[in-house]
């Protein structure tokens, strides 16, 4: 029993030993802006024991060394060609315990995972963290094109990374599946140029939204674009709805004049003297009807 207890104390005093030299670094994934500076933390105790000059601070990413310090100064002879002028420490407060690297003109490429190391007299530990890379997708922009038969919209926004999620909204119900995109990569810079469009063959009076997600950054661009139309739904019908009343009326007219005829007719057999005068006006009036009718039809 005495023994279990000793051998517990004996851990946990081997655990603080351990951890009485403690770097800190980032617990989490750090995301850098493209063509912006970064900096990567890194932070380690000093106490008045602490000696400058028995310090030293490599960072790496892999085996590649990226900056390293002693000789309380910069050391950059096995410095990685692709971080040269690049990076800088704070070397006014490496003092207080300051071992973070600052990365100028992040690139893409630059995404990894980071290691930090300090040795000092009082003790020496490496830590690691991951590096993403994320840029700000453009203000889009809107383009229009006249189809054969309705109008083709197409929004572009480029200089973004990661790729990013697109939605498109009619009137709040999400019509993404009638669109289409392109992702395009640039060669050289390795960043998003996104194309979307939409081929609306009928336009109404409605709202259409288009909305890009870009995740690590929080970036939202949502934009609205107000559709008008001229010829509506309801004169279409209505256009229609007349369209009936007409062949309706002149079917009307046609029984009508039929009748009249048919009294025409049977009073010319009793009243044959008047027979001239009666086909002179029942033969235009039956013309014009049919005309009429016709013309509606069409
Ligand atoms: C180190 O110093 C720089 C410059 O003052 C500061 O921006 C940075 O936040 C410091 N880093 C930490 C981890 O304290
Ligand atoms: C770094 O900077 C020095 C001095 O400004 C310059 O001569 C050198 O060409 C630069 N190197 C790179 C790789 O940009
Ligand atoms: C879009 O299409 C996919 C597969 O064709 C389907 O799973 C999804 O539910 C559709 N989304 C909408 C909003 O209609
Ligand atoms: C839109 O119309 C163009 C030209 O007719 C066609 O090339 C394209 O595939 C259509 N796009 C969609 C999403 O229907
Ligand atoms: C659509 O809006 C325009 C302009 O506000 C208006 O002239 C037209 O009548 C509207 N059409 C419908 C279907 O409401």
């Amino acid at each position: 029993m005495n023994l279990k207890v000793l051998g517990l104390s004996l851990l946990l005093f081997e655990v603080s030993c351990f951890t009485e030299f403690e770097i800190t670094v980032p617990r989490d994934t750090v995301t850098g802006f493209y063509s912006e500076e970064l900096i990567l933390p890194c932070t380690f105790p000093v106490d008045s024991s602490w000696d400058l000059r028995s310090t030293v601070i490599t960072w790496q990413r892999g085996l590649d060394v990226i900056h390293s310090f002693y000789y309380s100064q910069d050391q950059l002879d096995r410095q990685d060609q692709r971080y040269v002028n690049r990076t800088s420490l704070f070397n006014q407060e490496v003092a207080q315990g300051n071992a973070s690297l600052k990365l100028d003109k992040v690139t893409l490429q630059d995404a990894g995972v980071y290691s930090c190391s300090v040795s000092t007299n009082t003790g020496s530990q490496k830590k690691s963290f991951g590096v993403k890379i994320a840029a700000f997708y453009s203000e889009p922009r809107l383009q229009f094109s006249l189809l054969t038969d309705g109008v083709n919209l197409l929004v572009t926004s480029d200089g973004g990374y990661p790729s990013p999620t697109l939605q498109w909204l009619m009137e709040n119900s999400d019509i993404t599946n009638q669109t289409q995109t392109h992702l395009m990569q640039d060669t050289h810079t390795g960043l998003y140029v996104v194309s979307s469009w939409i081929n609306l063959t009928e336009i109404t009076n409605s709202s259409l939204t288009f909305i890009l997600h870009n995740k690590p950054l929080g970036q939202d661009i949502r934009r609205e674009i107000q559709l008008y139309s001229d010829k509506s739904e309801r004169q279409g019908e209505s256009a229609y709805r007349y369209h009936g009343c007409f062949i309706l009326i002149s079917v009307i007219l046609l029984l009508i004049v039929m009748s009249v005829l048919f009294v025409f007719i049977t009073r010319r057999r009793r009243q044959p003297t008047k027979l001239n005068d009666f086909t002179r006006v029942e033969q235009p009036s039956e013309i014009q009807i049919s005309n009429g009718k016709s013309s509606i039809c069409l």
